[in-house]
Formats: C-alpha cells, sequence, structure tokens
C-alpha cells in the first residue's frame, strides 16, 4: 500500500476579499491550513503590486499559523527587517532578485527567521546547488510570478523532481514547496513530483462554494 507523504497547504491571502482579510486568514486557520501565505509585490520585480509590512503587522494577531512572507521584489535585503519585525516566520526571497543570495539568506537568519528561496520558472534547479543545505525552504514557481489566477506551467514538473531527489539524496532538512495554479487538477502532479507544502490562492479563495469546498476538493485529490 503506498502512504501519501504529508502534505501542507499554504492558503495564499492574494485571491481572499481584502476587505474582509483577517476574517479570511481566521477562515483558513480554522479549516486546517498549515500557514498563511503572503505575497508581497513592488511593481518592478514584478508587474503588480500588493502588500507591505503593515499587512503583515495586522495579520499577525490575527492567527497562530506561521506567517511566510514571499518576496517578490527588487533587492529584497532592504526589506527584511520590516518584514521581520512585522511579525513574519519566514522570509521567501527570489534567487533572480537577490544579486548576493548567499548575504541575503545570512540576514534573515541573523534577524532569527526561516530561510525560503523561490525560482522562477524559467530558472534550473542548478541555480541553487550553492545555497540549498543553507536554506529551509525552496519555493518553485509554477507560474510567473506577478498574478493569482495564471495556468499551471507543467514543464516545472522535471525541476520539482530533481530539487526532490536533490534534497534527499543530500539529506538535507529542507522543505519543497510550489507556488501558482495549484488546484484540484494539477495537485496530484506536483506531490508526485516532489512536493510537499502547497501555496493555492484562486483554488481556496475564489472556489465557487468558498475556502471549506476548494480545500475539500484539494485533499479529495491526495488520497
Ligand atoms: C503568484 C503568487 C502566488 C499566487 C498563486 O505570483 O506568488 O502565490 O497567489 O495564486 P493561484 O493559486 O491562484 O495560482
Ligand atoms: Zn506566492
Amino acid at each position: 500500500m503506498s502512504v501519501r507523504p504529508q502534505i501542507k497547504l499554504a492558503p495564499s491571502i492574494l485571491a481572499a476579499d481584502m476587505g474582509r482579510l483577517a476574517d479570511a486568514v481566521r477562515e483558513v486557520a480554522e479549516l486546517g491550513a498549515d500557514r498563511i501565505h503572503i505575497d508581497v509585490m513592488d511593481g518592478i520585480f514584478v508587474p503588480n503590486i500588493t502588500f507591505g509590512p503593515i499587512v503583515v503587522k495586522w495579520l499577525r494577531p490575527v492567527t497562530r499559523l506561521p506567517l511566510e512572507v514571499h518576496l517578490m521584489i527588487d533587492r529584497p535585503e532592504r526589506y527584511l527587517e520590516d518584514f521581520a519585525k512585522a511579525g513574519a516566520d519566514t522570509l521567501i526571497v527570489h534567487q533572480e532578485g537577490a544579486l548576493h543570495l548567499n548575504r541575503t539568506i545570512q540576514a534573515i537568519r541573523a534577524l532569527g527567521k526561516k530561510a525560503g528561496v523561490a525560482i522562477n520558472p524559467a530558472t534550473p534547479a542548478g541555480a541553487l546547488e550553492e545555497v540549498l543545505a543553507d536554506i529551509d525552504l525552496v519555493l518553485a514557481m509554477t507560474v510567473n510570478p506577478g498574478f493569482g489566477g495564471q495556468a499551471f506551467i507543467a514543464s516545472t514538473l522535471g525541476k520539482i523532481a530533481k530539487l526532490r531527489r536533490t534534497i534527499d539524496d543530500s539529506g538535507l532538512d529542507c522543505e519543497l514547496e510550489v507556488d501558482g495554479g495549484v488546484d484540484a487538477d494539477t495537485i496530484g502532479a506536483v506531490v508526485d513530483a516532489g512536493a510537499r507544502v502547497l501555496v493555492a490562492g484562486s483554488a481556496i479563495f475564489g472556489a465557487p462554494g468558498g475556502p471549506r469546498a476548494g480545500i475539500a476538493a484539494l485533499h479529495s485529490r491526495l488520497g
């Protein structure tokens, strides 16, 4: 009998109703979400603008769940301290946006936070070779960052499998998370490829039956 590995769900609040953001976070927490994914965009690294540290600050007392902040911003080292002080538990920077990635990872550690590194669909797994042992989480983008509700890019699956092998073969304590286009149709493939933490925005907050139905639909595909 094959046993499914334990999968964690990270609802992305990008798809939530911003007029009732705190309620949306409380709702998914009650439905068993494992962490809250906060998409920070600066209009430069990606063509969209979203949240700053103040949103993290206001969400911090709303839930005990870890808050992971996905920094889709240019030169993220400028804002690490602000997001750490605001209450983030994990700071995820993009490999493509951090000029001195090793230094940025050290800066996250010095703030006492978990360090994650994201890679865009076009960035190879090998770009993380020199930092994998130093980070807590790899975020493999399965869409081009910038917007919710985009179609899953299936060509990223090989890279996810490669990252899984590298992490396992080296015995690294590094989570493998995927972000973008994860829904009931794609969840099986990303888990089979080796992802263990799944970000989902539209599939949860945009589900026609609401987050409860959305999370149930995702779980139903995990068997
Ligand atoms: C995209 C963001 C994602 C986004 C995912 O740039 O990083 O976290 O919210 O949204 P869905 O799940 O709708 O693809
Ligand atoms: Zn994200």
